[in-house]
């Protein structure tokens, strides 16, 4: 395993007085490679833990708080720590919790007057409590163009989930990578260590694909940075659901939907107050890696199917349903063009005015050799009523996402697909 510790280029540069180009050019940043689990559709990512250094498989999840690894499957360290209650790491989130008796010999999940929270599985849809460690960590680093050693941290602060938090989880995973709007996120944590500014981006493919830390470039083969031409939308903070408690700021990346279009013609025969958030603090916006389709309240899906089917040419052939969607139409009469099947597009308008295009690529799932059916889904119990749009996997994919939490903004690429490019293309070698 390579595992060198990599001397932080800023250094040596400034011995040589030209630290301001090297921080310019040479700066490691960290960086995810991201691989789609064919079964599970879930982005799986690796980074590195403990001492020794053991690799780590992590489901990404974007609205997450925090890291949360499975510490009942032979945590092994010589250098875990349990940070006692009310110092710094406990104060990474908002809770004031403090475990003070724990039965057993102590080990990295039984301590006393130390910190926990609650870690969730939205694949499995369950939740337990744990504590707070911290321990060694190591992720991949880059320049924005090719892969640089591994960064290593001396403690990086995480929940210790266990068994039952495995359900649902892709082979080999054992644990979820959250990316959300904390002081605990992977983002957070290591834009505080490596003193960056606090953004990342998401670029994912139904292949291969990265999470990029801090700005670009974000180069992608061939020659294309994709972290230009981005639009921008604000991201919204949901206060009044929060985090789970009243006043704190939710996890979740909301950004304000406006109308949708198909073909440029509004959709109407919903409640477009369904976009903002009521009194309660439902309704809204967000994205979501945990989610492989875009999921729509009901009466916002029954409008967006009955819009898109009108909108088709007349020569495409309606299909039976194949769950969960519910829309399909015979491939035969539609053509298929770089940006994907040549199908309506599907305007997500924003609150900046800026309009989010999806492409046949992005809304329309081939279930089999003749039939391509819309990649959406209607929102139903199983699902938190509090949020009206989720924006899946599928209809984020080669589109380059940038969260920004200086600015507070999303900058959004549309489909790299039109810059004949993928976000398979990153150069991991
Ligand atoms: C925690 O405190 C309780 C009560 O004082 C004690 O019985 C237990 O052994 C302690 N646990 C650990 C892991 O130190
Ligand atoms: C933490 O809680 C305080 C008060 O309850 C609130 O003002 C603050 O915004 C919260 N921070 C986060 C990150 O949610
Ligand atoms: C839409 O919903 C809001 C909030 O529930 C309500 O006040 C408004 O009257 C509704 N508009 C229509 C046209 O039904």
């Amino acid at each position: 395993m390579a595992s060198a510790f990599s001397i932080p280029l800023v250094f040596l540069c400034s011995f040589l007085f030209i630290v301001s180009s090297c921080i310019a050019k040479t700066t490691p940043r960290p960086i995810l490679q991201v691989t789609k689990d064919a079964k599970t559709l879930q982005y799986v990512t690796q980074v590195y833990q403990r001492t020794p250094l053991v690799p780590i498989k992590l489901s990404l999840d974007l609205g997450g708080e925090f890291m949360w690894v499975n510490c009942e499957r032979g945590y092994a360290s010589s250098s875990y720590k349990n940070p006692t209650c009310g110092s710094p790491p406990c104060q990474l989130l908002n809770t004031t919790s403090c475990i003070t008796g724990c039965l057993g010999s102590p080990s990295v999940d039984c301590a006393n007057n130390t910190c926990g929270s609650t870690a969730s599985n939205p694949f499995g849809s369950i939740s337990t409590g744990g504590p707070i460690v911290g321990d060694v960590f190591a992720i991949q680093s880059t320049n924005g163009k090719s892969i640089l050693p591994l960064i290593k941290l001396p403690s990086f602060y995480f929940v210790c989930g266990s068994n039952v938090l495995d359900v649902g989880l892709a082979n080999g995973v054992t644990g979820l990578a959250g990316l959300g709007r904390t002081g605990m996120s992977l983002p957070a944590q290591l834009s505080s260590y490596l003193k960056y500014d606090r953004k990342f981006a998401l670029c994912l493919s139904s292949s291969n694909g990265a999470v990029f830390f801090g700005d670009g470039p974000y180069m992608l083969g061939p020659n294309v940075d994709a972290s230009t031409s981005l639009q921008y939308t604000p991201l919204i903070v949901n206060t009044i659901t929060g985090g789970g408690f009243f006043g704190d700021a939710s996890p979740e990346y909301f950004i304000g939907v406006k109308s949708i279009k198909i073909n440029e013609k509004r959709v109407t025969g919903f409640n477009e107050s369904l976009f903002s958030f009521n009194a309660e603090g439902e309704g809204g916006t967000i994205i979501s890696t945990t989610r492989p389709y875009t999921v729509l309240e009901t009466t916002i899906y029954r409008a967006v199917i009955s819009a898109f089917v009108k909108a088709m040419p007349k020569n495409v052939e309606r299909v039976a349903n194949v769950a969960p969607f519910g829309a399909c139409f015979s491939s035969k009469n539609i053509i298929s063009t770089r940006l994907g099947p040549a199908v309506p597009s599907i305007e997500l308008v924003l609150e900046s005015k800026n309009v989010w295009r999806i492409y046949g690529a992005n809304s329309m799932v081939q279930v089999n050799k003749d039939v391509l059916c819309l990649g959406f889904v209607e929102a139903r119990t199983d699902f938190s009523p509090t949020i009206k749009v989720v924006i899946g996997g599928y209809q984020i994919e080669n589109n380059l996402l940038q969260f920004d939490l200086v600015k507070s903004r999303l900058g959004f690429s549309s489909s790299l697909l039109g810059r004949s490019t993928t976000c398979a293309n990153f150069n991991f070698k």
